[in-house]
């Protein structure tokens, strides 16, 4: 097995909360998001018919709550694709309405640092 490689992809306060970079890795697009509670990486490929995610709108999303009652929360974690709507929660890389998942990618935060290992 190939040794994986770690890719520079910004300094940590190039990426704030709520704040992506999309980086070329080993032949892949990946997207690199700060949601506040991680770093995470996923491959900017939607699992449904292959749209550029990462490119999508970064959100949150209703929380279960009581009927008739509408909470709002998890903000910055929950990536819409932009062509079919469909979200995906960046912390898993699952979707939130289909059994079908991003990719992800371990990040390495190394002092100033962040990197993608691929
Ligand atoms: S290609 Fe992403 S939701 Fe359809």
């Amino acid at each position: 097995m190939a040794a994986k490689a770690q890719v520079y992809v910004a300094k940590k306060s190039e990426l704030p909360v709520g704040g992506r970079r999309i980086v070329e890795a080993a032949g892949k697009s990946i997207g690199v998001f700060n949601t506040g509670a991680q770093i995470v990486a996923v491959l900017n490929l939607c699992p449904h018919e292959f749209a550029p995610v990462c490119k999508g709108q970064l959100g949150g999303t209703t929380l279960p709550s009581k009927p008739g009652e509408f909470i709002w929360g998890r903000e910055n974690e929950i990536l819409r694709c932009p062509w079919h709507g469909w979200e995906f929660d960046l912390h898993t890389g699952e979707c939130l309405t289909d059994r079908r998942k991003l990719r992800r990618f371990p990040v390495v935060l190394r002092e100033d640092a962040v990197y993608v290992e691929v």
